[in-house]
């Protein structure tokens, strides 16, 4: 089967290393890849978010199957578009994509069927916003409706901060429309769980559960980025939390959205907050995470194309869904400055790099043979072990055989993890 990947990212470099273990795929054309990607599939320079260019290239060159990966062709309607062309997809519709691209939609799904998650309130007036803010306990969370690139959380720890937050983005259109209207929430406190699950709207197959490290800076201080690093699986996610979490949780969701008229068909990730009120959502994603994907996909032992198609034809239920039970580290290497202003054209040299570990590519592009940066997450580091200390020593090991001007990464990732299981 020659296979469509849509985004150019380290999750997408992952999906596609693992879709090519797989005796059905044939050729994989990555839009719009990057320069560690053209290593594993024909990348083709035409954006995850050009809608019409995509379906043009689809037809053109007879794919037999689209993965749909980043949120927002998701949110676009891209699966729909392909899907009437006769393309199967692996992705959720327009119409359950909105679980992640209106956090007004997931917060109120949430409340009308009983889905533990942080009490809040949804605002598109400004003036209303204030005052309620005015009342609320501190911190307090403030989230803007729409996709924003991650960056539209804001934790306020005074009512200044607050205030200045809403404004930013009601008033000054920080997220542009995806800032009209917002949601504002509790604060809430415990260790998170990221949790991606196949699902095909009447089964789910869990992966092992992970554990993100969002903060730019060791000890999780700083600014919010895409995810600095991640492990698997995450030791707080045990059979206890996983059963209360499927009960009250995932088998919900899912027949939330079926009764909405929405059905979900992909991979819906459960950002979770285990507190000490039981498990709460925080976030759902209508895709992937990254970099949980970069720690997850290598511990995957069954066929993951074959996955994507048992969720497309909804037999999922009978699909061999398998992951190995051995630990994984992914360490993100980025550019300096970054989640702010960074530099890009960097080379990267690899020096001695130890065989067996995986690299991939978040934002590289290739130029004369030569291997440069072009992102801010620049690589992303996987290390498969037997025990969690020894995958995380391994990517911290290997990062030391690869060199690029103002290289960042942080310190600490799977530290919490650790201390968790010692
Ligand atoms: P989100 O984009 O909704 O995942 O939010 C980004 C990050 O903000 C989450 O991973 C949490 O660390 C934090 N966050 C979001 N909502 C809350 C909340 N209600 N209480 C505490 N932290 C939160
Ligand atoms: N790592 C968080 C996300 O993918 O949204």
């Amino acid at each position: 089967m020659d296979i469509l990947v849509i985004g150019g990212g380290g999750r997408e470099h992952a999906i596609i290393k693992k879709l090519k273990q797989s005796p059905l795929c044939g050729k994989i054309y990555a839009l719009p890849g990057n320069g560690g990607i053209a290593e594993d599939a024909v990348c083709v320079p035409i954006a995850a978010t050009d809608i019409a260019g995509i379906k043009a290239f689809a037809s053109e060159n007879h794919v037999d199957f689209a993965a749909v990966i980043p949120d927002d062709p998701l949110a676009m309607g891209l699966t729909d578009e392909l899907r009437a062309m006769g393309i199967p997809c692996f992705g959720p519709s327009k119409a359950a994509a909105i679980i992640e691209s209106s956090k007004a939609f997931s917060k109120e799904l949430m409340k009308r069927y009983g889905i533990p998650t942080a009490p809040f309130e949804t605002f598109s007036d400004y003036d209303e916003a204030v005052k309620h803010l005015e009342n609320h306990s501190l911190p307090v969370v403030i989230k803007a409706d729409g996709l924003a690139l991650g960056k539209g959380v804001i934790i306020a720890n005074t009512l200044d901060e607050a205030k200045a937050a809403v404004k930013n983005m009601m008033l000054d259109g920080a997220f542009g429309h995806s800032g009209d209207r917002v949601v504002i929430e509790d604060f809430l406190v415990g260790p998170e769980i990221s949790l991606l699950v196949f699902t095909d709207g009447k089964s789910a197959a869990l992966m092992p559960a992970s554990m993100d490290h969002k903060r730019i800076g060791d000890g999780d201080t700083g600014k919010n980025t895409g995810g600095m690093g991640a492990v698997a699986p995450n030791p707080y996610f045990t059979d206890e939390v996983r059963a209360e979490t499927t009960e009250n949780i995932i088998i919900p969701t899912l027949e939330a959205m079926k009764k909405e008229g929405r059905t979900f068909k992909g991979c819906l990730y459960f950002g979770l907050m285990l507190t000490k009120n039981g498990v709460k959502v925080i976030e759902y994603n209508c895709r992937f995470g990254d970099p949980e994907t970069q720690a997850v996909l290598p511990l995957m032992e069954s066929d993951l194309l074959e996955t994507m198609l048992a969720v497309e034809e909804e037999r999922l239920c009978k699909a061999e869904v398998r992951f190995s039970d051995k630990f994984s580290c992914c360490l993100v290497l980025a550019s300096g400055g970054y989640p702010e202003k960074y530099e890009k054209g960097k080379e990267i040299i690899f020096d001695n790099f130890p065989g067996n570990i995986e690299v991939f590519h978040a934002g590289t592009r290739q130029e004369n043979g030569k291997m440069l940066t072009n992102g801010g997450r620049v690589l992303g580091l996987n290390a498969v072990r037997d025990t969690l200390r020894e995958a995380v020593a391994a990517c911290y090991e290997a990062a030391e055989h690869v060199s690029f001007e103002n290289k960042y990464m942080r310190n600490d990732i799977g530290k919490l993890a650790l201390e968790a299981i010692d």
